[in-house]
């Protein structure tokens, strides 16, 4: 299992509509442009296999990616895009936390913010409410070739504080899918997760 197969399966646009929950999945959640689909190209080793853009909002799907035929990677629509009407937007943000809180085969969830900013109030929310309901999830940190190295520091320090005055512990791991840095620790950890059998 080293992420060598990455085979595109489907994009649910209603959890209605995804595969069958018989392999364990990772998923990607974060605002829109934070480097989600990005990140699934550079674990799989895949130039175009998610589609990218500068613009945000490019992912409208739940998007299921299968890997090594052992598990899910699924790239979810960014959150905050301010481009589809309210009522849409509203939808998606239901459908993604009933996916969320549901979804059985559901691993760990990979919360991307960039590590050049300090997470949002709604980056801040989502911690807590995945504290909340007990979610395993991580923080991941995207785009630290954009910072130096004092400077990742320094925000991998100010996610883990924010993290401690909620009582969480997960993991923080800064990355780049530009550079490359920090991936391999990233892959250690969906394996990691990867592996639990599901329930
Ligand atoms: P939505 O699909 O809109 O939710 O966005 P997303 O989170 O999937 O972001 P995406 O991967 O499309 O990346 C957005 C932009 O950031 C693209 O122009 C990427 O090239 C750029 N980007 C992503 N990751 C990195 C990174 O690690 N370093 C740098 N320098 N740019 C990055
Ligand atoms: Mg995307």
């Amino acid at each position: 299992m080293a992420f060598d197969q990455a085979e595109f399966i489907t994009g649910a646009t209603r959890i209605d509509n995804c595969p069958e929950p018989t392999l364990p999945e990772i998923c990607m959640a974060g605002r829109s442009n934070v480097g989600k689909s990005s990140l699934i190209n550079t674990l799989t080793g895949h130039k175009n296999l998610a589609r990218t853009s500068n613009t945000p909002g490019k992912t409208q799907q739940m998007n299921y990616y299968r890997i090594d035929n052992e598990f899910f990677l699924v790239d979810l629509p960014g959150f905050g895009y301010a481009k589809v009407s309210k009522k849409e937007r509203a939808r998606w943000g239901e459908e993604i936390r009933i996916y969320l809180l549901k979804r059985q085969t559901l691993s760990i969830i990979l919360h991307l913010v960039d590590a050049r900013h300090e997470p949002t109030a709604l980056d801040q929310e989502f911690f807590f409410w995945m504290g909340t309901h007990q979610k395993p999830f991580s923080v991941v940190l995207t785009k630290a070739d954009k910072i130096s190295g004092n400077k990742l520091v320094q925000s991998v320090r100010r996610v883990e504080t924010l993290l401690d005055q909620m009582n969480i512990e997960v993991p923080v791991l800064p990355c780049s899918s530009e550079t490359g840095k920090g991936v391999t620790d990233v892959q250690s950890l969906i394996l990691d997760f990867a592996k639990e059998p599901i329930t």
